[in-house]
């Protein structure tokens, strides 16, 4: 069993990755971006707030994405959890590590994944996912097997991001330097961190998160 942090910018790979290490090694990915975007379609005051900022690439706020992660927190996971997108400022990894350490848990290993920003675009303006189960497909690199079919569970509900474009990328990439970056420095002085090539082909990524796992 293993908590881990998938780190990175837009377009990294971090869900990609963290699907795989949920049918690989049943672990549970909490990813703070899908959870908000569940948040969005609800209709509420809340959601209605959550779209914007989300739509104009900034982070919201570290209150909000801690509670969501305290809440999935109760419900403990055998094979130990994937934070992907969280932590993404100071505050929110401090709340990580409190929120872990109530649970009698600790984080096992954080996993910078490295890319070329000129490599960004080209990865968030091709994705698009399955609107049932959440695989992630990219027009060139990881088309669906037959086209508009999901490979996973065959629904034909394939969404694309109101985020992925290249205005609010911009706005993304900066949020990401400014208050996530630091967080780089944070784990590496706590002696947790590793790093892998995300600009390598898939599975190749995968291999080199597995051997950081195998020796958590
Ligand atoms: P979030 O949903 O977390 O988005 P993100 O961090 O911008 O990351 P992405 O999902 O865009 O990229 P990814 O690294 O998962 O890449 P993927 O695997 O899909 O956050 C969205 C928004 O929510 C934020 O802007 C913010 O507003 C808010 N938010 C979320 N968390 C928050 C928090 N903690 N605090 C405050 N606000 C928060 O891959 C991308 C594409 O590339 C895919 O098409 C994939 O098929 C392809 N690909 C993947 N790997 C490879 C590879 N190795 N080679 C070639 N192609 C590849």
């Amino acid at each position: 069993m293993a908590n881990i942090i998938l780190l990175g910018p837009p377009g990294a790979g971090k869900g990609t990755q963290a699907k795989r290490l949920e049918a690989e090694r049943g672990m549970v990915q909490l990813s703070t971006g899908d959870m908000l975007r569940e948040a969005r379609t609800s209709g509420t005051g809340m959601g209605k707030r959550v779209a914007a900022v989300m739509d104009r690439g900034e982070l919201v706020t570290d209150e909000i994405v801690i509670g969501l992660i305290a809440e999935k927190l109760e419900k403990p996971a055998a094979g130990g959890f994937i934070f992907d997108g969280f932590p993404r400022t100071l505050k929110q990894a401090d709340a990580l590590g409190d929120l872990l350490a109530s649970k009698g848990q600790a984080l096992d290993a954080v996993i910078e994944m490295q890319v070329d920003d000129a490599a960004l675009v080209a990865r968030i303006t091709g994705r698009y996912t399955c609107g049932n189960c959440g695989a992630v497909y990219h027009d060139v690199t990881k088309p669906t097997k037959v086209p508009g079919i999901c490979d996973v569970c065959g629904s034909t509900d394939m969404k694309r991001r109101a985020d992925d474009n290249e205005d609010s990328l911009k706005q993304r990439l900066m949020e990401y330097y400014k208050k996530t970056s630091p967080l780089i420095g944070y784990y590496y002085a706590k002696g947790q961190l590793s790093t892998v090539d995300a600009l390598a082909e898939m599975g190749a990524v995968g291999a080199a998160i597995a051997k950081v796992l195998d020796k958590a």
